[in-house]
């Protein structure tokens, strides 16, 4: 079973990303077949700054590999090493309504907030069914707000399929569950400022597990240490300042190694660009085996 997720090259990962989507990823790698890359070609659409596109995409592909994605056990690449898929677009666009693309909401949201449309966006969805075609991808975990793409992906694969025969492969979302979309937010809300609320350390805190600092202190410590410091909250006596300052601690302790390996990739550029470079070459492979198979089925060779 083949899964593949693209992740976009938009600044710097932050804690939420980490939990929400490169821990669960980076797990999945032990079960074999992760197809991972990074969708320089996506961010066309909202960065217009090539030095900023070059540094966002450098910086995430530093972040994934720090965080313990191991480019042997994935594919890893940058989407634009494989051109291919620009043309997979147009063969797939060719069969996509445009009905379909103008129900996007994703279109429809940015439409709606005043942002011209250009054909990069509106095509957004058909190149990001190509990604996914492409690799003959059965499993796509993503976020809530792209189920409706994997969705349109499936619809254009089955026109395609109808169209000219037996060619792709039908996906299936994964959808990362409400858990991780709450802890996103509520991660990127304690990375802005912690609150909390006026009660004594002594008062008893019977909603304790409610508490910011507590569910952070559960992803970074280890169980029992998160469920003592839990305890105590509840129980009165542990003052917020106290919590706060084993939160920081715990929190620089766990992710100590992946410091490490990013102040040492970013040491070592040419490593990364060969990781790249042989991601792209592995990611290639696949691609032309399904490129020949589309650009046969629709009569192109
Ligand atoms: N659009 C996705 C996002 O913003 C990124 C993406 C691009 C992607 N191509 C993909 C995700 C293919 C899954 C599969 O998060």
């Amino acid at each position: 079973m083949r899964t593949l997720t693209g992740i976009t090259p938009s600044g710097t990962a932050h804690i939420g990303n980490y939990f929400g989507a490169m821990r669960p990823a980076i797990e999945a790698q032990a079960n074999g077949d992760c197809f991972y890359f990074i969708a320089d070609y996506h961010s066309m659409t909202s960065v217009t700054d090539p030095a900023e596109r070059r540094a966002n995409t450098r910086g995430i592909a530093i972040d994934w590999l720090a965080s313990g994605l191991d480019p042997k056990q994935s594919v890893f690449w940058l989407q634009s090493d494989v051109p291919e898929v620009c043309e997979l677009t147009w063969l797939i666009g060719s069969v996509t309504p445009m009905g379909l693309l103008e129900r996007a909401h994703s279109f429809k949201d940015k439409t709606a907030k005043g942002i011209s449309p250009n054909f990069g966006l509106f095509a957004y969805p058909v190149l990001m069914a190509a990604d996914i075609l492409l690799y003959d991808t059965n499993a796509v975990p993503v976020g809530r707000d792209q189920k409706q793409h994997v969705e349109m992906t499936r619809d254009i694969a089955i026109k395609f399929n109808q169209t000219y025969g037996e060619t792709f492969v039908i996906p299936e979302s994964v959808i990362r569950d409400e858990v991780a979309v709450g802890e996103e937010k509520a991660l990127r809300k304690k990375v802005m400022s912690i609150v909390m609320d006026s009660r004594t350390p002594a008062e008893p805190k019977p909603d304790a597990e409610r508490n910011l600092c507590i569910q952070l202190l559960k992803l970074v410590a280890p169980a029992d240490v998160a469920a003592d410091f839990e305890g105590r909250l509840r129980a009165g006596g542990l003052g917020y300042g106290d919590l706060k300052k084993a939160l920081f601690e715990h929190y620089w302790g766990y992710f100590a190694p992946a410091r490490a390996r990013r102040a040492e990739l970013v040491s070592n550029p040419g490593y990364v660009d060969q990781v790249l470079r042989e991601g792209a070459e592995r990611a290639r492979a696949v691609a032309s085996v399904v490129m020949k198979r589309a650009r046969k089925a629709a009569g192109l060779e």
